[in-house]
């Protein structure tokens, strides 16, 4: 089978690689097409996945092209991870919410609307050409944020396109290993949109077993949710929620916690990144396998650890592999072998909602645990949302949906209505503002207004 990736010169490009070399099901992946508009990373990436290659006799061939259609014409599945205006563009999407006292991050708050304004076209489309070029294809896409990208996609692909996150799979996983119990024999009750959902029930053999690690003072206090958001918060909701939350639940903290720690996450990435590619295009010192192992285990250093340790107040963290081993890659190479051969898997992945949650539109994009198999995606039934969950999950997807419009027709208004009714930003003065920042700040954000 043939698989693209958009984005090819990402960052975790080497952990999908990784994970199509370890599966040795049929059929299976033989081609990857890395796709890029930057052909220097584009040409050290190709490098570092042949060093990846070495040893293994079947490793899937790679190629790599800055042609879009090149890249999708005949694909089986294409993964889509782009970044449109680079990480600089992070950095703006931070910095200009940050100036404001308002939360700035990749995809929870004002950040991440300036992030899929820019992006919904780019990718509406390579949705169109997808469906021109590979109409039997499935696209995984990780392109953040990931639900309001999967759902404007949606408009062209329908169900052929799905989004994942690797943050349900990692609280399911965490939560098994806490409880002592095999995660595949769990159910997990989980719902939301993506990064701003809950897990409700553990169930195992019958039993929910939420209840039991809730009470525990040192199952909960080792478990990572449990340092981020403090045991006794987590026994007064009942659930436990995805790490993201912590964004709205310590929201003034977490936007204290940034401005005062001088640097964004995307500015350490910046200068991680940067020079990371640059030691890999002068070819000089170790291969590049060992540069970006050494580069990704200094990765953590973000605001969102930061908080974790305020949170741990002394806690031993308890796990020490690296967290993307298992991480996104191995969802989305998950996903692809339940389609392709038809081996049924239950994930939770950002799908239509159909009449899963009543609280919101059948065409909305939901987070919630749905089983793959050679016909496609199955969502289970989940337990309806209690009011402050539907509630918060109405707002953001009516802020979404506002984005999708702006970023479609070019509305202001729409942009301008967005950025004020998002939850975190409270004002209209300074939802204003954001807008007016975003457009001086970023062109490809301007460009949506521009026609
Ligand atoms: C998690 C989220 C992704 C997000 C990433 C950011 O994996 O699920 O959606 O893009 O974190 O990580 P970074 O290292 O870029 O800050
Ligand atoms: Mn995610």
């Amino acid at each position: 089978m043939k698989l693209s990736i958009l984005g090819g010169g990402g960052f975790r490009v080497p952990y999908v690689y990784q994970a199509l070399l370890r599966d040795t099901g049929s059929p299976r992946i033989e081609h990857v097409v890395l796709h890029d508009i930057d052909e220097g990373r584009l040409a050290s990436m190709a490098r570092l996945l042949a060093e990846l290659a070495e040893g293994h006799g079947d490793a899937p061939k790679v190629t790599a092209t800055t042609d879009l259609d090149t890249a999708v014409e005949g694909s089986d599945f294409v993964f889509a991870a782009i970044r449109v205006g680079g990480l600089h563009g992070r950095t703006c999407d931070e910095r200009v919410a940050l100036d404001l006292d308002v939360l700035g991050q990749e995809t929870t708050g004002p950040g991440g609307l300036a992030f899929g304004l820019r992006t919904i076209p780019v990718m509406l489309d390579i949705a169109r050409r997808v469906k021109a070029l590979a109409p039997h294809a499935y696209v995984i896409n990780f392109t953040n944020p990931a639900g309001m990208i999967t759902e404007a996609m949606q408009t062209v692909l329908g169900d052929r396109v799905l989004g994942i996150c690797d943050t349900p799979s990692g609280l399911g996983r965490r939560v098994a290993a806490a409880l002592g119990v095999d995660g595949s024999r769990v159910r997990m009750d989980y719902v939301g949109l993506n990064h701003l959902g809950w897990m409700r029930g553990v169930h195992h053999d019958g039993r929910d077993l939420l209840p039991e690690l809730l009470a525990d003072d040192d199952l909960l206090g080792g478990l990572e949710e449990g340092m981020v958001f403090g045991r006794s918060w987590l026994r007064d909701l009942g659930l436990i929620p995805n790490e993201y939350l912590y964004y709205y639940y310590f929201n003034r903290d977490a936007v204290r916690s940034i401005i005062d720690s001088g640097r964004t996450r995307g500015e350490f990435l910046v200068e991680q990144q940067t020079a990371f590619f640059d030691r890999v295009a002068r070819e000089d010192g170790p291969g590049a396998v060992s540069l970006w192992r050494e580069t990704v285990a200094n990765r953590s250093a973000s605001y969102m650890a930061e908080a974790k340790a305020d949170h741990a107040a002394g806690a031993a963290a308890t796990d020490v592999s690296d967290p993307e081993e298992h991480g996104y890659a191995q969802v989305a190479v998950g996903v692809m072998a339940a389609i392709a051969r038809d081996e049924p898997v239950s994930m939770i992945l950002n799908v239509r909602n159909g009449t899963t949650v009543a609280a919101l539109p059948p065409d909305a994009v939901v987070e919630i645990p749905v089983t793959v198999d050679g016909r496609g995606l199955h969502p289970h039934t989940v337990t309806a949302p209690d009011l402050h969950q539907s509630g918060l999950m109405q707002q953001v997807k009516a802020v979404e949906r506002l984005t999708i419009s702006a970023a479609v027709t070019g509305s202001r208004s729409d942009a301008l209505q967005a950025f004020s009714l998002h939850p975190l930003v409270g004002s209209v003065t300074v939802g204003r503002q954001l807008l007016d920042g975003y457009i001086a700040r970023i062109p490809q954000v301007a460009a949506v207004f521009d026609r």
